[in-house]
């Protein structure tokens, strides 16, 4: 029972050392302050007035999914008070008291809804624990009943995942003219056809120099789009060095997984990224994942033929997207990309 208290059990419980299973590799090479960090500049891009520009917000997203795999996009249309309201839904939810989250607690991914505490620990190589409690619902296709969310967050997730998945159509628009593709191929594919929401709570931490918040990873979806307040410690790897991703109200995250990298044939970039610990919290984010249909279905997703050449082969062999999760969440968060195994 303990452990479904989360790690927000444990500072509940007045501890000042982080655990032994919580020291993570990764925060004891932890550099964010790299010398050589020469700054560069987090790509933000402006989604206001998206018809009249579109040539130049396609070139902007095509750029930054190339070089950085991730952007920052504004003017996205979610109203802030909506923002607001699911980073603060998703904060009440863990506030609770555990008598109240034990009945979400579980383990297993088929459940529609469910809260948990490292789960990676579970998987294969997992690296070590990682500082924080997730409540994930599916919310397409076959989304949970109303009645099986938690009733602090409810009515937001649900208004908010339907927000996020218009948004994910815009989105998935404009990465396909980035490709050189029509505007609804990508969406054609089935790559916004399934939704996921993941809402994190990171506790403060009381030694942060030696925990991680969420360890390094690329998303094995779509792609994501994610909401963090203004505590900060979202990091991105970009030319080898840990770039802050700089906490901007009302702005959205968006980031390419690894199954697009694998149908744009390398084009767009899957990149890691990670979440420091922090003394300062709790820190709350918000992510939803763009995933097929049925994830039972047998569609295979492989390098889309329009952008194949002879010049330009299949990086990859085609996969289902059940299959890819099967060995993503298998292998865990070991560091490792799983796009080396559809080599
Ligand atoms: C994640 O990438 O899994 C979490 C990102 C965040 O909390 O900002
Ligand atoms: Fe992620």
């Amino acid at each position: 029972d303990e452990t479904k208290a989360g790690v927000k059990g444990l500072i509940d419980s007045g501890i000042t050392k982080v655990p032994k299973i919580f020291i993570h590799p990764e925060a004891l090479q932890n550099n964010p302050s790299n010398p050589k960090n020469t700054n560069p500049i987090f790509p933000l891009i402006d989604l206001q007035n998206i018809n009249n520009n579109k040539k130049e917000i396609v070139k902007q997203i095509q750029e930054a999914s190339e070089t950085w795999g991730f952007f920052q996009v504004i003017n996205h249309g979610i109203p802030m008070s909506i923002l607001d309201e699911i980073l603060h839904g998703a904060r009440h939810f863990h506030e609770q008291d555990v008598d109240i989250k034990k009945p979400y607690y579980s383990r297993d991914v088929a459940r529609n809804v469910m809260y948990n505490s490292n789960f990676e620990l579970f998987s294969e190589k997992s690296l070590g624990a990682n500082w924080r409690d997730s409540l994930y619902s599916v919310m397409a296709p076959y989304p949970a009943k109303p009645e099986e969310l938690p009733d602090t967050c409810r009515e937001i997730v649900i208004e908010y995942s339907n927000h996020v998945m218009k948004l994910g159509y815009t989105l998935l628009e404009l990465l396909s003219q980035g490709l050189g593709l029509e505007p609804n191929h990508l969406k054609e594919m089935g790559c916004a056809e399934g939704l996921g929401i993941l809402c994190n709570y990171y506790p403060s931490c009381p030694q942060p120099e030696l925990a991680i918040g969420t360890s390094k990873h690329a998303d094995n979806d779509f792609f994501t789009v994610l909401l963090q307040d203004d505590i900060g410690g979202l990091q991105v790897l970009h030319k080898d060095q840990w770039v802050d991703v700089p906490p901007t109200h009302g702005a959205l995250v968006i980031n390419i997984g690894d199954i697009l990298q694998l149908i744009s044939n390398d084009k767009y970039k899957s990149i890691e990224h990670r979440v420091l610990a922090n003394k300062i919290g709790p820190r709350i984010s918000v992510a939803n994942f763009f995933t097929t249909g049925a994830l039972t279905s047998s569609r295979i997703y492989g390098p889309i033929e329009e952008l194949l050449s002879k010049d330009n082969p299949p990086k990859y062999r085609a996969t289902t997207v059940k299959d890819f999760f099967e060995y993503s969440s298998k292998k865990g968060l070991d560091g490792k990309s799983n796009l080396d195994h559809y080599k």
